[in-house]
């Protein structure tokens, strides 16, 4: 991306269809970015967006896919280039989150977890440095927790952890050819994705560690995964931590 914005661009979206990746999808695509936008069960949500952003003059297109199985992946960058002919960004925003004690885990909660938020992490960051142009950015969903010490999440946080580290591989990797990569990580998130497995408690817990007595909002997100996809391409190989000074110990 020689230009640093989104104008004219395409962006691919991992789970693009709602609450986090939703907005980015609606936000880039108002900055002028022509958007790929994926989607997992959400039909409807990823219809929605779709139209939401054609009727405001833009252009996207939806894709389904199981982005734990490495063909789907690849077909999702295949629409990229069929739709639109190639693409410049692209944000990894699927995930899945877990709060169960070590003791309780079984096999099955393992490969889930680890299959979402590690396995499609790292061949999203693979298909991705394969496929996207010169000057290309990649941002992958962490979070805050990877910074934290604290219980439950050993297959959330766990499973989100080997996203630093092919990072800062890729970052290496793909250098050559301008292209970064970086790692958001949130702090607990006001989207339904965070309340399933937290207690009324532990949400007003979670409030009081950040600034302002408030959960991270998607729209506080959103312009950090921008930066980096436009005037932060300076910033590779790094975990950004946009959590209002959140810490759990
Ligand atoms: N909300 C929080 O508290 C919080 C905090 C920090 C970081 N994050 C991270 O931020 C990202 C976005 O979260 P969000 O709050 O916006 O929730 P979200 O919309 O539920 O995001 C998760 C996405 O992953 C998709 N997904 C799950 N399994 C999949 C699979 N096998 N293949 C393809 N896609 C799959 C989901 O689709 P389906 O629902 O259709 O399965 C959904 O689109 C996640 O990576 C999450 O870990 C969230």
């Amino acid at each position: 991306m020689a230009e640093n914005t989104l104008r004219g661009k395409v962006a691919v979206v991992g789970g693009g269809e709602k609450n986090l990746g939703g907005l980015i999808s609606r936000k880039f695509a108002e900055y002028g970015a022509k958007v790929v936008v994926h989607y997992h069960g959400s039909q409807s949500d990823a219809e929605q967006t779709v139209k939401d952003i054609q009727g405001a003059g833009g252009q996207a297109v939806a894709v389904q896919g199981d982005l734990t199985q490495v063909a789907d992946v690849r077909r999702l960058f295949d629409t990229a280039v069929d739709a639109y002919g190639g693409a410049d960004v692209a944000v990894n925003t699927t995930g899945m989150v877990l709060r169960k004690p070590i003791l309780e885990t079984t096999e099955d909660d393992y490969d889930r977890m680890f299959g979402i938020n590690a396995k499609a992490a790292y061949f999203f960051i693979q298909e991705a440095g394969r496929r996207l142009n010169d000057h290309g950015r990649i941002i992958s969903l962490g979070t805050s927790l990877l910074a934290a010490f604290t219980d439950g999440y050993s297959t959330y946080a766990g499973g989100k952890a080997p996203l630093e580290h092919f990072t800062r591989a890729a970052a290496k990797e793909f250098a050559d050819r301008s292209i970064s990569v970086n790692v958001v990580a949130p702090g607990p998130m006001d989207t339904p994705f965070f309340y399933p497995q937290e207690s009324p408690e532990r949400v007003e817990f979670h409030k009081s560690q950040a600034l302002g007595g408030q959960l991270t909002q998607i729209e506080d997100i959103v312009p950090v995964i921008t930066f980096l996809a436009t005037d932060g391409w300076w910033f590779t190989g790094q975990t950004l931590f946009p959590n209002g000074g959140y810490t759990t110990r």
